[in-house]
């Protein structure tokens, strides 16, 4: 739950908001972003790497988790750098006002026209997935008088402990240059005067809570890079593990630890480049799930139950997709009688026409009657940003909490707004 959680009056409130009247007032689904919680993660992330790491270091936050303009403008206003992998959420980060040079762009399969618009707007660096990718962008840079900072991307064959289809660093991974052609991605891009040759970058996956394998990454990188200074005389100025760190979703899960991510993350960076006598490079972390999970809650009316076991509810898999694709769990309460004991365990079923829609199993509740309202915990992390239309329904509404006060930072779908791309045949 967000930091800001209380009970007041027998119902859940959350940024000093009462969340059954938000309900009332917003429509349900509804997802709630904590502003306390979201920027104390972000100031987390920057003390502890500032604090745990001797040489310059940056935080990007991976937009992919979530993103829209305000939490963009968030983003800017308290120091960090961002991630996109797509020109929209590049055209996010322009609309926000972050500084261009903040601005990393990923992806293993990134159109021309998503490369134009990043070398266009001069972002900081492109991270480079692959030889076809390097061989584009070199003809996309070639009319450039100052270079475009490049990062390549390695798969650095560590198989993170994590859900299969959220591990990315394994050699055979669809992400990164395979060990075997690194080499030929440095000499391609320092023979490229459109282009700066800035590090090296690698993410093994997500929701870890090992950090052995991040340690493990950590020495990868060093050792590539003392292999690049061996072979072509150029030492990285930057280096990026990746994001990744695990935020607890059920009671049995470990506490997110930002602090000693940073300190693990720093003492294997610092160790590997005294052995290889590197200079420190600037290190670049890019969370997302920790910085924005926690903070998001989301709300759910009850629209009626069917025998002992089931409890049916107004969303479901299209705003939160992740108990289907992963089986992932989350915790929940009724946010009308938070304080209620636990009297019946039961599978909440999504609205969506799919047996695989079914957003919480086995979970304890108080009694529950339909209309009452369902507000699951942890749920600001790749709900809403992969949410879907499925079966037509609008998507729900994000609003802002903060000191009691609440603000829309991204409306409730219409009907018009799903239709709008839909085109009669007899025109
Ligand atoms: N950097 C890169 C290059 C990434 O691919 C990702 C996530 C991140 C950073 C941020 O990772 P985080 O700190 O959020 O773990 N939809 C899945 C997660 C997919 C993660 C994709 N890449 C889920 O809901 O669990």
């Amino acid at each position: 739950w967000p930091e800001t959680v209380s009970v007041v009056d027998g119902r859940l409130w959350i940024g000093g908001c009462d969340t059954v009247a938000l309900a009332e007032q917003f429509g349900t689904p509804l997802y709630l972003l904590d502003d306390l919680t979201l920027r104390g993660a972000m100031r987390a992330y920057r003390q502890a790497f500032a604090t745990a790491y001797p040489g310059p270091s940056i935080v990007h936050y991976a937009g992919k988790a979530l993103l829209n303009t305000a939490l963009a403008q968030i983003v800017a206003q308290e120091g960090l750098g961002l991630d996109v992998v797509s020109a929209t959420e590049l055209l996010v980060a322009q609309r926000a006002g972050l500084p261009m040079d903040r601005v990393h762009l990923h992806g293993n399969a990134k159109s021309d026209q998503e490369l134009e618009r990043a070398i266009a707007w001069r972002v900081g660096a492109i991270v480079v997935d692959n030889l076809d990718e390097l061989q584009r962008l070199c003809a996309l840079t070639s009319h450039l008088t100052t270079p475009q900072g490049v990062l390549l991307r390695v798969a650095p064959a560590i198989e993170a402990d994590t859900h299969a289809h959220i591990a990315t660093g394994s050699a055979t991974a669809k992400f990164g240059l395979p060990l075997e052609a690194l080499d030929e991605a440095v000499a391609q891009t320092l023979a490229a005067p459109s282009l700066r040759w800035l590090g090296l970058h690698a993410h093994i996956g997500s929701q870890l809570f090992a950090l052995e394998q991040v340690t493990a990454t950590v020495e990868v990188l060093v050792a590539l890079a003392a292999r690049i200074r061996d072979r072509f005389g150029v030492a990285p100025v930057e280096l990026s593990p990746g994001g990744g760190l695990g935020v607890p979703y059920t009671a049995d899960q470990p506490a997110t630890d930002i602090g000693r991510y940073a300190q693990v993350v720093s003492a294997a960076l610092c160790a590997a480049c005294e052995r290889y006598r590197l200079p420190l490079p600037r290190l670049t972390v890019e969370p997302g799930r920790s910085i924005v999970a926690r903070a998001g809650v989301a709300l759910y009316r009850v629209v009626g139950r069917k025998g002992e076991h089931w409890v049916h509810i107004d969303g479901g898999m299209a705003d939160n997709i992740r108990p289907a694709l992963y089986g992932a769990r989350y915790s929940a309460v009724l946010a009308n009688k938070p304080a209620s004991p636990p009297a019946m365990t039961v599978n909440v079923g999504g609205r969506y026409c799919e047996s695989g829609d079914v957003l919480l199993r086995d979970i304890a509740l108080p009694t529950v009657q339909p209309d009452d309202l369902l507000a699951v915990a942890t749920a600001g992390a790749y709900t809403l940003s992969m949410s879907s239309t499925y079966n037509l329904v609008p998507r729900p509404a994000l609003v802002l909490v903060a000191d009691g006060q609440a603000r829309l930072i991204q409306r409730r779908e219409t009907e018009a707004d799903v239709l709008a791309r839909d085109l009669l045949l007899d025109r």
